[in-house]
């Protein structure tokens, strides 16, 4: 099969474009033909070496919809010809590439409305803003939440997600990216090159941060007292709050089956849309790469496959 992987860690550079062995199905697993596979900021992190994988070569990517072509044993719950999308395991990478072994258990029928290349925009940015906004931060209705990176892929499906809970959406973005924040149901946007958030916010029941550095260690100042923040761009760890009295988490995101199911369903309602996509196919890896890392961009990137 093709694939997009590399054989030793650095820059884009270091993204190849060429053949690899097709996938088997294990017992459990089922092989997906992918159609498209998404870039997510962890690729890149991958790629740099941040996290250290034992054997190359190795194709990178998280996130993918296809259609099963293969069925290990004992799964009767899939069959070949099913349209499915999901996210690799924790730790497996893998899905820039034209087939994918998973477990069976944590992909999900894809709905027939719901092109490849958004199911797979929406599947590891829908896990992680659920996990984030309903199961980590208990968003309730009309409470008021700050969501940092309004126009990336997470946050744009978490600010679809607090309006669709009945919350008060503010969100910081630049210039460029303000209607398509707006567009998705954003209250209040911040242009975060011209307004420093932190002295036009205030009194927020909680923040979901998507940006990192100083951006989540200025965010504490926006909370009530009892406010909480949680926090994807800081590394495996909630950073420390300079103040007592509120609540710094770290989403946990799993893999499995029923969240996706919820993305579907969400999807199928209208309550979330999928993001602004930008296509690239799997030889163009290393310029999806340059564009992640520069973390200017709207949406998703995600690869064309097949
Ligand atoms: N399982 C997990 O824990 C998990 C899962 C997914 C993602 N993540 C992490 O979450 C973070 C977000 O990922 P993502 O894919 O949604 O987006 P991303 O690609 O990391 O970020 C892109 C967006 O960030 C915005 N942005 C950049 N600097 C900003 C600033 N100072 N203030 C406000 N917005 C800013 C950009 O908007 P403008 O162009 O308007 O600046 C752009 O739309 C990444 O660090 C990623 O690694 C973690």
């Amino acid at each position: 099969m093709k694939a997009a992987f590399i054989e030793r860690y650095g820059g884009p550079e270091v993204l190849q474009y060429g053949d690899l062995p097709d996938p088997v199905a294990a017992p459990g697993e089922v092989v997906v033909d992918v159609h498209a596979a998404s870039v997510n900021g962890a690729d890149w992190k991958v790629r740099v070496g941040q996290y250290k994988q034992t054997k190359f070569p190795f194709a990178l990517g998280r996130d993918f919809s296809g259609v099963v072509s293969a069925v290990g044993a004992s799964v009767d719950d899939l069959k070949a010809g099913d349209a499915v999308f999901g996210v690799l395991e924790a730790g497996q990478e893998g899905a820039y590439a034209e087939k994918v072994a998973v477990k069976a258990a944590i992909v999900a029928n894809k709905p027939d409305a719901l092109p490849h290349v958004d199911a797979a925009a929406l599947a590891l940015t829908g896990l992680t803003a659920m996990s984030a906004i309903e199961d980590t931060l208990k968003l309730k209705p009309g409470e008021t939440i700050l969501i940092q990176g309004g126009a990336g892929g997470v946050a744009g499906f978490a600010i679809q997600l607090a309006k669709h809970l009945g919350a008060r959406v503010i969100t910081t973005t630049s210039a460029a990216n303000r209607d398509y924040v707006r567009g998705l149901g954003a209250d209040e946007i911040i242009d975060y090159n011209a307004t420093d958030f932190t002295e036009v916010v205030t009194g927020c029941d909680a923040v979901f941060d998507t940006v990192g550095g100083d951006v989540a260690a200025r965010s504490f100042a926006v909370l009530r007292p009892g406010g909480r923040a949680a926090f994807i761009a800081s590394g495996a760890q909630a950073p420390k709050a300079d103040r007592d009295d509120v609540t710094s988490l770290r989403p946990p995101v799993g893999r499995a089956r029923r969240p996706l199911e919820r993305i579907a369903q969400l999807y199928q309602s209208g309550a979330v849309r999928p993001p602004a996509v930008k296509l690239y196919r799997l030889s163009e890896a290393a310029d999806a790469h340059r564009l992640s890392v520069s973390r200017h961009f709207r949406g998703k990137l995600v690869f064309q496959v097949r």
